[in-house]
C-alpha cells in the first residue's frame, strides 16, 4: 500500500519534544505497561531521527525497558538516513504514512506533521492513525520545544488539549496561539471555544502576577481558571511543569475539530 500523506519540511531538533514525551510517559504509561506488545510509533520523525531516539530512551527509562519505537517517515531518503541510529528490535525506522505501515501500536506520536497539511485533512488523518485502536498524541511546538501544544485523540475523537511551556521564557500565554494544533489554530477568533480559553488564560495570568516567579504565577493562573469553573485536569505536580490539560475545546460549529 502506498503510504498515506505527503512529504513535508523535515525540520527537527534535539530535545524539541521533551515536553510531549514526558506527558506521554505520564498519560500513556499505564497503557504501555499493560500491553503485550508495547509498541509506539513516531510518525514523521523528520530530517534526522533524533526525536525518535529520545522518545525510545525516555519511555524505556520512565515506563518499561522493552518499549519499542518505530519511526515512520513518508520520505524514503529520511528513512535511509536514519538507519545508523536504529537498534532493532527496540528502535526501527521504516517508510510509512498515516496508515501506520500495517503496524498495531499502542501509542502514536505525530508532532509538527499535521501543521503542514490543510485543516480539512486533520479529521481523516486522526481517524486513520487511531483506526487499529492506538491512542494518538498529535501536536505542534516551536523549534526548540519551549512552547508546545498537543491533542490527545482516541478513536478519531480529540479528548484533551494540553498547553506546555518553559515558564522562564513565557512572556504571556497568548504565545500559545501561534503553536496550536492544526485543528484549532484557525479557530482562535472571538466566538470560538479555543479563543475563549486563551482569553481566560491570559486574564488569569494577568491577575496572577506574583513576586515569586513564573512557576508560582502559572500555578496561580491554573488555580484561578479552575476556580472560575473551568475543568482543568491533573494537579500541581503537572501544572508546575508549565503544563495545563483541559477538555478539547472543539469549535463553535459544534464539530469536534
Ligand atoms: C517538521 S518534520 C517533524 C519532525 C519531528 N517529528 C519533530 O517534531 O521535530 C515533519 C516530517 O513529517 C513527515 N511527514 C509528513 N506527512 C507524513 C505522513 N503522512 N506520514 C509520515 N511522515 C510524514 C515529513 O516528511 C517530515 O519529515
Amino acid at each position: 500500500m502506498k503510504p498515506l500523506g505527503a512529504v513535508t519540511r523535515g525540520t527537527t531538533n534535539p530535545n524539541r519534544l521533551r515536553r510531549v514525551d514526558n506527558w506521554i510517559a505520564y498519560r500513556c504509561g499505564d497503557l504501555l505497561a499493560a500491553a503485550a506488545v508495547p509498541l509506539v510509533i513516531d510518525l514523521g520523525f523528520g530530517a534526522t531521527p533524533v526525536t525518535a531516539v529520545e522518545l525510545r530512551a525516555r519511555l524505556a527509562a520512565a515506563v518499561r525497558p522493552d518499549v519499542a519505537v518505530v519511526g515512520l517517515e513518508i520520505d524514503p531518503a529520511r528513512v535511509a538516513a536514519a538507519q545508523p541510529a536504529a537498534d532493532p528490535p527496540l528502535l526501527v525506522f521504516r517508510r510509512g504514512g498515516f496508515e501506520l505501515a500495517g503496524l498495531r501500536p499502542v501509542v502514536v506520536r505525530a508532532c509538527n506533521v499535521l501543521r503542514q497539511y490543510a485543516e480539512d485533512q486533520v479529521a481523516d488523518a486522526w481517524r486513520t492513525m487511531t483506526a487499529t485502536g492506538a491512542v494518538l498524541v498529535e501536536g505542534t511546538c516551536d523549534e526548540l520545544g519551549r512552547v508546545a501544544t498537543w491533542a490527545y485523540v482516541e478513536a478519531g475523537a480529540p479528548r484533551t488539549l494540553t498547553l506546555s511551556a518553559r515558564l522562564s521564557d513565557l512572556d504571556h500565554p497568548a504565545t500559545f496561539a501561534e503553536r496550536l494544533p492544526k485543528a484549532l489554530i484557525h479557530h482562535n477568533v472571538p466566538g470560538e471555544p479555543v479563543h475563549d480559553l486563551l482569553a481566560a488564560l491570559g486574564r488569569a495570568w494577568d491577575a496572577a502576577a506574583t513576586p515569586f516567579g513564573p512557576r508560582q504565577r502559572w500555578l496561580a493562573t491554573v488555580r484561578r481558571l479552575r476556580d472560575e469553573g473551568r475543568t482543568v485536569h491533573d494537579g500541581p505536580s503537572r501544572w508546575r511543569r508549565g503544563e495545563l490539560t483541559v477538555p478539547w475545546p472543539g469549535t463553535a460549529a459544534g464539530r469536534p475539530a
